[in-house]
């Protein structure tokens, strides 16, 4: 007889049809770090290695301190993903348009915005310059040049085989810092002025009482405490999900149903980088660096931003950003009072 799961998991497939069926099943089998018909699949003809065998040999081998970091970190990320996620939905489709896909190389980029992500664009956009041996898709016919397909372009088929083959990551940074580079950036610099216009202006008509005309027009001014008010108000996520400059990392890449190879962190952005592109088999190719004390100086703009915010507004915030947190082995910031 059927158990309860299994037809409930057979309904669910039944209303959201047959493609997301595959897909979960698909994903389903990804479990194990290595299927071996993964790394046994010969790539390009045998002319190269794939990225994700350069990764499944480097650990078969005695490992670099670098490759060992890197272990650790699936390792970390697979143990947080079962302890704290629970029975989880089907993906859909659109659940992997952050996934973008490099046919040339053989990659898979699940991109944050707010960590490094156009340098990645841009420099995995230079490694495509080469052909694949892939017939063209009907995603890469459509696409504008200059743009890196995503997952969620490709049929089901599509998606499995490089979900299966590719070398798969993604680069993640401190929740918090990643929030405050977010406010500045789309909300307080002059040049967020389309953000303001679009986000803003809600911001304001929401949460003040009596707003001036001026910033109901243009949501230019909007303090970080109203930011974040915004952020936890019950509204801002029944209309939809958060807009994917402060939405979660994991719930744009959804490391736990995905298997990443390599989770990058922006606090090690270089080393991280040149370990991915070693195992794209591009180590010359140099990732752009942020200037020296750039990184110094955004920690110290997100801790001068969260001290003002009060600790029941910090409690509330560390509760909606947790799991990005502990899947990444982030600490509680020092300056966040939570009791
Ligand atoms: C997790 O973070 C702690 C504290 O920063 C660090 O000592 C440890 O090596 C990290 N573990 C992994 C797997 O990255």
């Amino acid at each position: 007889m059927a158990s309860p799961c299994w037809r409930r998991r057979a309904l669910a497939a039944a209303c959201l049809g047959s493609v997301l069926l595959l897909l979960g099943a698909a994903l389903r089998a990804l479990r194990p770090a290595f299927e071996s018909n993964a790394v046994g699949t010969s790539w390009l003809g045998g002319k190269r290695r794939s990225p994700l065998q350069t990764l499944y040999n480097l650990d078969q081998g005695p490992r670099s301190a670098l490759a060992e970091v890197h272990r650790q970190r699936r390792e970390l990320l697979h143990r947080a993903c079962s302890r704290h996620t629970r029975r989880q939905r089907l993906l859909r489709p659109e659940d992997l348009r952050h996934v973008l896909v490099d046919d040339a190389r053989g990659l898979l980029y699940c991109y944050v915005p707010k960590v490094a992500c156009t340098n990645w664009k841009r420099v995995l956009l230079a490694l495509n310059g080469r052909g694949s041996g892939d017939p063209p898709s009907r995603a890469r016919r459509q696409d504008a040049p200059g743009r890196l397909p995503s997952l969620a372009d490709f049929s089901p088929a599509e998606v499995n085989r490089r979900l299966r083959t590719y070398l798969a990551f993604l680069f993640v940074r401190e929740p918090f810092e990643r929030l405050a580079s977010a406010y500045r950036n789309k909300l307080q610099r002059p040049w967020g002025a389309a953000f303001q216009r679009r986000f803003g202006t809600d911001i304001v008509r929401r949460l003040r009482p009596h707003p001036s005309p001026d910033a109901l027009a243009r949501g230019h001014d909007v303090r970080f405490a109203e930011f974040l008010a915004y952020l936890l108000d019950p509204r801002t996520r029944r209309d939809g999900p958060l807009n994917e400059h402060w939405e979660r990392a994991h719930a744009l890449c959804h490391p736990c149903r995905l298997r990443y190879d390599v989770v990058g962190k922006f606090e090690t952005l270089a080393e991280d980088a040149a370990f991915v592109l070693g195992l794209a088999g591009a180590p010359g190719l140099h990732f752009p660096e942020p200037p020296p004390g750039a990184r110094a100086a955004a920690r110290d703009r997100a801790e001068r931003l969260f001290r003002d915010i009060s600790p029941f507004y910090q409690r509330r915030l560390f509760g909606l950003y947790k799991m990005d947190f502990l899947l990444f082995n982030y600490s509680v910031p020092s300056y966040l009072r939570l009791r």
